[in-house]
């Protein structure tokens, strides 16, 4: 049992006998009950409102949005609903001592995993952040933590899977690189730049999967390579998504989608999205797909014309460019790890916000596949420096490649 002192008798009889405190990544009540104190979690497990604005009377405290009843010795749920978790309490002098030190139950995780998903409905690039490093510090998996996050980019973005999609990928890869602390770091800069993006965006309406029929007469690859050819991105998806459905490897549906799709960042990000759960890789891969299509619609090529191009289309340019560099076998020219840092610094003057930041942070990955101990050693410092440096810190990579 691990009590940690909260708060004193005299703060909880300040706050009306309901005082919220904070102990690491949990949000408590301390509660006044009679002759006790008890202390449950703060967020009513219906619509995460603050229990502290509840009413509180014979041992039970009810919540003041839709009066879901909680028993404050055991959290029950007296109305229809989920429980609280209360948690062991002691009393020593004047200070409140509360143990709050218990593995998280999966009803916290995913409690915690939907005020995620709210920060990032609200368009609100710090709270995503914080509500990341909360979810991760109660104890979610780094993966799962990832995923949500590809998903929800996945189901709001209406031009494909996007840049944060394989940064999130990435950081699962890099955690062994450089630890719990900073893949924490990086996934919450991950939630901001999707915060960011897709503030306030609504759901996309997914393509209907096709059925085999689609594809019976040319065979996968041939019919997902015409689709890209053709710029038809909704077919694309659509494709993708019934080829998943049936049963088609993951690795079928990219070499489908690759001839066409060669050094284009979609296929790099699709690659991504494709290591991490069964479940993201359906609803993302077909959004990727979407995405591939509609690039090649418009033409964008690998890398176009630097010089012109406006800091928008440089974006998914660079990310392209360092995500082949970090890049498997699908016959993409692998560029070194020092084109992925010219790169990366020709837009991070220009994109000094939590997006330039995750293409940044692309340009670190690929980097970091370099067998060269400076680069490693300069792109791990790139990670751990704080977000304002880190632009500066990029630059400061070796400036020639090696011999
Ligand atoms: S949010 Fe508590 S009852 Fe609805």
């Amino acid at each position: 049992m691990a009590l940690a002192g909260v708060c004193t008798l005299a703060e909880l009889a300040a706050s009306g006998g309901v005082h919220p405190v904070t102990i690491g990544p949990r949000e408590l009540v301390v509660v006044r009950d009679g002759e006790h104190v008890r202390a449950v979690d703060r967020r009513c497990p219906h619509e995460s409102f603050p229990l502290d604005l509840g009413r509180v009377e014979r041992g039970a405290i009810t919540c003041p949005a839709h009066g879901w009843r909680f028993d404050l010795r055991s959290g029950s749920c007296l109305t229809l609903g989920h429980d609280l978790r209360a948690y062991d309490v002691e009393v020593r002098g004047e200070v409140v001592l509360v143990d709050a030190d218990v593995p998280a139950t999966r009803q916290e995780l995913d409690l915690a995993a939907e005020s995620l998903l709210g920060a990032l409905e609200l368009g609100r690039p710090s709270l995503a952040a914080r509500r990341v490093v909360r979810l991760l510090a109660l104890g979610e998996t780094l993966a799962n933590a990832a995923g949500l996050l590809v998903r929800y980019g996945a189901t709001h973005a209406d031009v494909g899977l996007d840049v944060e999609a394989a940064v999130a990928a990435d950081v699962v890869a890099l955690a062994s690189v450089i630890g719990d602390a900073g893949a924490s770091a990086v996934l919450a800069d991950v939630a901001a730049a999707v915060a960011e993006r897709l503030a306030r965006a609504a759901p996309r309406v997914p393509a209907d999967p096709a059925t085999p029929f689609a594809w019976h007469e040319e065979g996968v690859e041939a019919t997902l390579a015409s689709a890209v050819r053709h710029g038809d991105a909704e077919g694309c998806e659509s494709l993708v998504a019934g080829m998943l459905a049936h049963g088609v490897g993951v690795v079928v549906v990219l070499h489908g989608l690759a001839p066409w799709a060669r050094g284009s960042w979609g296929l790099a990000v699709a690659r991504r999205a494709a290591a991490l759960d069964e479940v993201t890789v359906r609803v993302a891969l077909p959004v990727a797909a979407f995405g591939i299509a509609a690039e090649r619609a418009r033409r964008t090529g690998y890398l176009p014309g630097l010089a012109e191009a406006d800091v928008e289309s440089l974006l998914p340019a660079a990310v392209a460019f360092v995500t082949a560099a970090a890049a498997e076998p699908l016959g993409v020219v692998v560029p070194g790890p020092f084109d992925a840092e010219i790169a990366a610094a020709l837009i991070a003057g220009p994109a000094e916000t939590s997006r330039g930041l995750a293409v940044c942070l692309a340009a670190a990955r690929a980097a970091l596949c370099s067998d060269d101990v400076d680069v490693r050693r300069a792109v791990l410092r790139f990670l751990t420096t704080r977000r304002r440096e880190r632009f500066v810190s990029l630059r400061s990579l070796p400036a020639s490649p090696p011999g």
